[in-house]
């Protein structure tokens, strides 16, 4: 397994659990610790009076997964890239609960792997950030996530509040930034100047998106608020490359990581390690450890010892598209039957069909290869 350091952890693979469900208990936690996982960042934990509405309040499903064409389909969903939402109402643990949760994962010999606790305070209320911080590095956490993406509770990063905890604990503090609203190369750096030592990205994508199933008419999402899912994942690959670009500290690729490959791509563009939410719904805690598994032989075919053999070396890659010399469709007159088929497509009319032959005009052809 791929050992891997990231934001002063050591963690036995770069695999990590996100926060949410699959995290919401020590028993959970513990599940997802004897599957494989390197590391688990914790639901996050709200002051009390944050919490909101109690989740029984909330119609069931809150989670769901559905096809890409928009059906709940789990089925089919669990074969495609399929998108996950959830709705408000999750229960979010109290402080007190946490401090209970850290004291049974702590104790000798129940989990070996690091605890990374996902605070959430009020905007603005740089004390409420604070004393979240304190108390869970008290009680015990070895890392701190900084859940910067609770929209609508959050609308903002604000590099303040990193500043402001970073005061006050020993402990690494990372942040998990939001999806919407914040520009990644005026934010990122911002994070890394109040401290950070690490950035997950993105969180939850809350904004409204939806899908409609044609037989019965309706719409599929249009009420909820919180996306993630293979969908999402190339948005949050480019937000992440952009974060790595602009910044120096560890970053750690959530959003859409369902199998190795998909953990192979966030390292690609320079991701130390992954989070993992969704896929755990779709297919369970053995998830963990086939993305672990697959990285591994994935370094193995290609001979690299560490990820830091290949990580980023996608961003190499990235750039505006080079202004290239046209490139002229050609007819390859053997096999060409004059069936017309390419000139039906030719939006730059750059085609006739004399007799059996297909004939291009080299100026008309814009290159676009479509034929
Ligand atoms: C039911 C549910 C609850 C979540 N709760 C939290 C949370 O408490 N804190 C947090 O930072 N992210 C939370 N998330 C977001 C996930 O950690 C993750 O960022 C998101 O699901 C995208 O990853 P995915 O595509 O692997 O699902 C939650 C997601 C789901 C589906």
């Amino acid at each position: 397994m791929p050992k891997v350091n990231f934001a002063g952890l050591k963690l036995k693979n770069p695999v990590i659990v996100a926060s949410a469900t699959p995290s919401i208990s020590a028993e959970k936690i513990k599940k997802a610790a004897d599957a494989g996982a390197g590391a688990v960042v914790t639901k996050s934990v709200v002051l009390p009076e944050k919490n909101g509405k109690p989740a029984g309040a909330y119609p069931k499903p809150r989670f769901m997964l559905m096809n890409n064409s928009g059906g709940y389909d789990p089925v089919i969903a669990k074969k495609n890239g399929f998108f996950s939402f959830f709705r408000l109402g999750e229960p979010y643990p109290t402080p007190e609960e946490m401090i209970s949760m850290l004291d049974t994962l702590k104790k000798p010999g129940y989990t070996d792997i690091p605890i990374i606790v996902s605070i959430c305070g009020a905007p603005n209320d740089y004390e409420s950030w604070v004393n979240l911080a304190k108390s869970m590095e008290n009680a015990g956490a070895d890392a701190l996530e900084l859940n910067m993406h609770c929209w609508p509770v959050i609308k903002y990063t604000d590099p303040m509040i990193v500043k402001a905890v970073k005061d006050v604990v020993n402990i690494p503090v990372i942040v998990k930034l939001m999806a919407i609203n914040d520009n990644p190369e005026i934010v990122a750096p911002q994070v890394e100047l109040a401290g950070a030592d690490a950035i997950t990205g993105l969180g939850t994508f809350g904004f409204r998106a939806m899908e409609i199933d044609v037989e019965s008419g309706k719409p599929y999402l249009g009420t909820f608020h919180g996306l993630g899912g293979s969908w999402l994942r190339s948005v949050s690959l480019a937000y992440m490359a952009k974060v790595r670009q602009k910044v120096t500290i560890p970053i750690s690729g959530v959003t859409g990581v369902h199998t190795w490959e998909d953990a192979v791509k966030y390292m690609l563009i320079g991701a130390s390690t992954v989070q993992v939410c969704g896929a755990i719904y779709a297919h369970g805690y053995k998830v963990l450890s086939d993305i672990a598994n697959g990285i591994d032989n994935y370094m193995e075919k290609h001979n690299y010892k560490t990820i830091e053999d290949f990580k980023g070396k996608a961003l190499s890659g990235i750039k505006v598209p080079e202004y290239n010399p046209p490139v002229i469709a050609k007819v390859d007159d053997d096999k060409c039957t004059g069936c017309t088929e390419c000139a039906d497509v030719c939006l730059f009319d750059a085609i006739s069909i004399e007799g059996r032959n297909a004939k291009i005009d080299p100026e008309a052809c814009d290159g676009c290869g479509v034929c």
